[in-house]
């Protein structure tokens, strides 16, 4: 009896061991280092909050219902309240990245919401944590008091945009800005289109943004590019660098009648038609001439 304890025990860890594994091996959200330390670059405030309420009614309550009420939706994996503590033990970068980037089923809202309008739901989230303290928004080496030159280069064949961010010091020479975010935009009917997030230029002062593949660009698929400096405080720098290139979607413009008539053109006409079109023109010519010839005779009788 004794004997037979330790296999049972065995047993039993091993049954326990692959339910622990299992929970766990539903996939972790990881989020990069560099992401997790991301800090809001304003300070939120009651209007912050109020703004991001109002994104969270209508963009997250669906899914994770009211915030201290525990009601969000059964659904796997549970989305959860985002006034409770694991929720809340996310840093604020962590928040952000997951907002933007989503995880089926969770929308990725970086092409929804503005950057702005993550970091308002941000401040929303954390008016239910009474013990958080916002950090304190870090003050790149800024673009703020610096005269910026931007250029915009292409590669086609790798398929990527090149912003060069050069920044003009004193005595008139250029040197590279490093840190400069920078925003790729592109124009449409309606207004500017921003294209991803900003990306940050690096020791070169090069920004890479890839082609984008799905922006459709009229006709010939000529896209209007713009790449703009872009502050700790969202603004948008006057500064900035242009292109047009064709490398949108070209859309065709069909004639609308083409898809619909039976023929166009002669060409595409079927040859009956055009057999008992001719014949009944000469039958119809034919007896009009009939007719002419029958007149002459009788005028000629009389
Ligand atoms: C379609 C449903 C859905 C919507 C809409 C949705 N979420 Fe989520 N969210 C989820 C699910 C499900 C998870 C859990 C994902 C996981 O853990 O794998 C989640 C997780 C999160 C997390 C990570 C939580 C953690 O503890 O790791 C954050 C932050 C978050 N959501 C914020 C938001 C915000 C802010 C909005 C609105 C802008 C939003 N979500 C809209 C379903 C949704």
């Amino acid at each position: 009896m004794i004997k037979k304890y330790p296999g049972i025990l065995f047993f039993i860890f091993i049954v326990l061991k692959i339910g622990v594994f299992a929970q766990s091996t539903a996939p972790a959200w990881v989020v990069p280092k560099e992401a997790k330390e991301k800090v809001c670059p304003f300070k939120f405030t009651p209007e912050s909050v109020k703004s991001g309420e109002n994104i969270f009614q209508k963009n997250c309550k669906s899914c994770h219902g009211d915030p201290g009420k525990q009601n969000w939706a059964k659904i796997i994996p549970p989305p959860g309240d985002p006034a409770s503590a694991g929720f809340q033990k996310q840093t604020d970068g962590e928040m952000f990245y997951r907002v933007t980037t989503g995880k089926t089923p969770m929308p990725q809202f970086g092409n929804i919401l503005s950057d702005e309008e993550r970091w308002q739901v941000i401040s929303y989230i954390r008016s239910f944590n009474t013990n958080y303290v916002q950090p304190a928004p870090v003050v790149k080496a800024g673009s703020g008091s610096k005269t910026l030159n931007l250029r915009m280069y292409c590669n086609y064949r790798q398929k990527k945009l090149y912003i060069l961010c050069m920044e003009i010091t004193n005595d008139k020479t250029e040197i590279p800005a490093k840190g400069i975010d920078i925003q790729l935009n592109v124009k449409r009917y309606f207004g500017i289109l921003r294209v991803g997030d900003p990306k940050t230029t690096n020791a070169k002062g090069l920004a890479l943004f890839d082609f984008p593949s799905d922006l459709p660009g009229g006709q010939f698929g000529i896209l209007d590019f713009s790449a703009r400096v872009k502050d700790e405080t969202g603004n948008l720098y006057s500064n900035q660098a242009n292109a047009r290139l064709a490398i949108g979607k070209p859309y065709l413009l069909k004639s609308l009648t083409d898809a619909h008539a039976m023929w166009s053109v002669r060409s595409k006409a079927p040859v009956w038609l055009i057999l008992i079109f001719s014949l009944s023109l000469i039958t119809v010519w034919g007896f009009i001439f009939y007719i002419f010839i029958s007149l002459k005779k009788l005028k000629q009788t009389n």
